[in-house]
């Protein structure tokens, strides 16, 4: 279980989160939806380690990971893909996939200089694995050597996935994985999330596709204004009335 327990975080004299708790598990796909500005994107940014929270708790399987650096958080099987690709798109689409795939090098600076048997073993089952991930998300050997930056945005945020099940992990947080996709994209998208669940991973995903997202979860939180104002089954968040007010505004909510 990825379990968080009462985070808050406060930005100045903004509550950005306020005593949120919420869990997820291996194997299951869990949505955090909310109107722009709820604080869904600082949740993931807390639980990756790249924001210290004020004060609440986030353990993996029992262990805590509260304030941990993000590398040593990704080395606890957490996982998370950025907006974009920023870094990579000079690389070819599997040297930007293998970019994931560090944490699990062992060898040596040395062996690495002086490109030992083992080294060369290394590098080529990382190439193999980020060629296995990349058929994985979808995206065919026609575009392993092009350059990442290249490609069409909708399969950029796929390699980004791919760079992220790279470091083999537990749990992936998607920070709205949809966005910029078309309605085939989006749903393709879905099919490969719940493939990755299958496969045992715990999937985070914080969606404003509502569509995708009523698809494909096992169990929604709805966050607004810092605080989660339901938790509970597709079915179950569709007919809160406290989920329709938070999208809709009062005056429409009756
Ligand atoms: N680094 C920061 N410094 C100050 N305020 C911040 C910072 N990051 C986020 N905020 C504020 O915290 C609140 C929550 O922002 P956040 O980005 O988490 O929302 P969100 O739910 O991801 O919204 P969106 O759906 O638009 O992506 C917003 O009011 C935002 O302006
Ligand atoms: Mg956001």
């Amino acid at each position: 279980m990825l379990a968080i327990k009462d985070l808050s975080k406060r930005f100045g004299g903004l509550l950005a989160l306020r005593d949120v708790s919420l869990e997820a598990a291996p194997g299951d796909i869990t949505a955090v939806i909310g109107p722009n500005g709820a604080g869904k994107s600082t949740l993931m940014n807390v639980i990756s380690g790249f924001i210290a929270p004020n004060s609440g708790t986030i353990t993996v399987g029992g262990e805590p990971i509260t304030g941990m650096k993000p590398h040593e958080v990704c080395r606890k099987g957490l996982a998370r893909t950025f907006q974009n690709l920023q870094m990579f798109t000079d690389m070819s689409v599997v040297e930007a996939v293998v970019t994931g795939r560090t944490r699990h090098r062992r060898a040596s600076l040395v062996a690495n200089l002086l490109m030992t048997p083992r080294v060369w073993r290394e590098e080529e089952e990382a190439a193999d694995q980020s060629r296995a991930l990349l058929e994985t998300m979808g995206i065919g050997s026609a575009y392993w050597e092009r350059r990442a930056g290249d490609l069409p945005y909708g399969l950029q945020r796929r390699v980004e996935i791919a760079r992220a099940l790279a470091t083999e992990p537990t749990y992936l947080l998607l920070d709205e994985p949809a966005a910029g996709l078309n309605d085939d994209e989006s749903t393709a998208l879905g099919e490969t999330l719940c493939k990755l669940a299958e496969r045992g991973i715990g999937v985070v995903l914080i969606e404003h596709d509502i569509e995708l997202v009523m698809k494909v979860s096992r169990h929604i939180h709805v966050m607004d204004a810092g605080t989660v104002i339901a938790s509970g089954s597709p079915d179950a968040v569709r007919a809160n009335p406290d989920v329709v007010k938070a999208y809709l505004g009062e005056e429409n909510a009756s």
